[in-house]
């Protein structure tokens, strides 16, 4: 697993700080964006959480309580990231099994660089003038340190399969 840099971890640390202690509202701007995307580039997808199939516009996406628990989810994964900077490696098993879950349900591992990019959209509206391009370097960094080891997780479950 790759390791961040002290600058990393300081502007990550700083900005996550900057958000407040509740992250879940920011979250929610998360799915905004992530809805629009995905119905972009793979409207399939949407189904993969249960909607009902009249979920063909953002604001239905919105209100689907199993879209807002999943971005709860994934708060809470960005939050383990970043209070295990100094130890990512700690989460390697986490986040590999956390990729074959992903894999067994049908996301591809495309899908997680959306989510990164709905990250780095809510840092950016949330943080205004403090999203400078090196804050938006650490924090892709670090979600590519994530996404890596979710990913490996996601092609050893493929194999498994596959034996
Ligand atoms: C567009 C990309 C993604 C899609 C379509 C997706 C979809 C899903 C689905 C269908 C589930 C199972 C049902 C559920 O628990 O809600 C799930 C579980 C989960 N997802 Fe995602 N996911 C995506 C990306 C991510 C990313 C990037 C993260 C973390 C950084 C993440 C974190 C989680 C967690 C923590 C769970 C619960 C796993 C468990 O029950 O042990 N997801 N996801």
């Amino acid at each position: 697993m790759e390791m961040l840099s002290g600058k990393d971890k300081e502007l990550i640390r700083g900005s996550w700080e900057s958000l407040g202690k509740n992250k879940v509202p920011h979250g929610v701007i998360i799915v905004f964006f992530v809805c629009d995307r995905l119905f972009e580039l793979d409207p399939a997808l949407l189904s993969l959480f249960h909607y009902s199939t009249k979920c063909d516009s953002t604001q239905d996406c919105v209100s689907s309580p199993e879209f807002l628990e999943h971005v709860t989810k994934v708060m809470f994964v960005i939050d383990a990231a970043v209070s295990h900077l100094d130890d990512l490696q700690s989460l390697e098993e986490f986040l590999l099994n956390l990729g074959r879950k992903h894999q067994a349900v049908g996301v591809n591992t495309q899908s997680f660089t959306v989510v990164g990019e709905s990250l780095l959209y809510m840092l950016q509206r949330s943080l205004g003038q403090e999203y400078t391009a090196p804050v938006r370097q650490a924090w892709l960094n670090m979600y590519s340190i994530v996404v890596a080891a979710m990913s490996r997780g996601w092609t050893k479950n493929g194999e498994d399969k596959a034996d």
